[in-house]
């Protein structure tokens, strides 16, 4: 990962959560459009980002920690295919048109095929999830995330008993993402799961956040999150999903395989080459922080790495 200094956040710049949570009141009040809007008509980004979702908050999978203010979510961003600075996103992502938008389920699944957004969320409830996501570089934030497991969305195709990877794939498409003028990586970017952690009830497909669908910055219309892993491995603007025999080699690996393994679980005993990974900067806070196993989320996950070495599989 190319890293940059992470510019200070202003105190004055944060959004208290009571503002946040009155708005979601509001929101649940009666402006809520459902989710069949994000399949709604042709609308600018701008406008597309600013439709509100309408979810049931899962208080069971949620920190109880202050959330990072919108600002900051939609503006200091990692999506390469628009630049490498934390800026670039929010500035060059209105160039990606996210409607019509369609996934492609391959591999080893018993129903591969071309669906559209519209059929890919249609049966699925939306719930609002509050995830710590700690970037490698050494940041981290609190994100309210709109979405729905992924297991759910998997086992719609029947993935066959070969299926014990799944791999994901961003759009590529050079008109849409100047950055991939850039040879920062080989793409399209690239990430993946072992099945377990695929069909793990953490596992989050995002739509939205902070109770609007996703801005493209954010990686718009759909991507991962993975809460106890780096930020990386949660990938943007997902065009396809691959169940695989073999493990996928991720963007990352194949970049900097010294440096970025299949795995990537947030763990403070591992340093990246480069950098320790003991503590982190939650943006908005000057101090740092101690950073948790597993990024906090141990006792829901530590068991899928049972007697393996995470020494050796980072
Ligand atoms: N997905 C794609 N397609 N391209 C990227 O550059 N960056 C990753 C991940 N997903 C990235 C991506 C990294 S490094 C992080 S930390 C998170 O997205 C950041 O997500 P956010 O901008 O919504 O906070």
């Amino acid at each position: 990962m190319l890293i940059r200094k992470p510019t200070d956040i202003l105190p004055s710049e944060i959004t208290p959560e009571s503002l946040y949570r009155q708005r979601r009141r509001f929101l649940q009040g009666g402006l809520a459009l459902g989710a069949t809007l994000l399949a709604g008509g042709l609308l600018a980004p701008a406008a597309r980002a600013a439709r509100a979702l309408e979810a049931v908050k899962n208080a069971a999978f949620s920190a109880q920690e202050d959330l990072t203010p919108y600002q900051d979510v939609t503006s200091y961003n990692n999506f390469y295919e628009f630049g490498t600075r934390k800026d670039d996103p929010a500035k060059h992502a209105h160039t990606l048109r996210t409607e019509p938008w369609s996934l492609t389920i391959e591999g080893e699944v018993a129903k591969p095929g071309t669906y559209t957004l519209e059929d890919i969320l249609k049966p699925h409830a939306l719930e609002e999830r509050i995830y710590r996501l700690r970037c490698v570089e050494g940041w981290s934030m609190v994100i309210p995330w709109v979405g729905f497991p992924l297991a759910d969305l998997l086992q719609r195709f029947e993935p066959t008993s070969r299926a014990r990877y799944v791999e994901f794939v961003t759009l590529r498409d050079p008109e849409q993402m100047p950055g991939l003028r850039w040879p920062v990586l080989d793409w399209p970017y690239v990430e993946g799961l072992r099945m377990d952690e695929a069909l793990h009830p953490l596992t989050l497909l995002a739509v939205g956040l902070y109770g609007k669908a996703l801005p493209n910055q954010n990686g718009a219309p759909i991507r991962l999150v993975v809460p106890w892993k780096y930020g990386f491995k949660s990938i943007k603007s997902i065009v396809t999903i691959r169940f695989r025999e073999d493990q996928p080699t991720s963007s990352w690996m194949a970049a900097a395989p010294r440096e970025y393994g299949f795995y990537s679980n947030v763990n403070p005993e591992v340093d990246h080459p480069r950098w320790s990974q003991r503590r982190e900067r939650r943006i908005g806070e000057i101090r740092k922080r101690d950073t948790l196993m597993f990024n906090g989320y141990g006792e829901q996950v530590a068991q899928l790495y049972q007697g393996m070495d995470l020494r050796k599989h980072f």
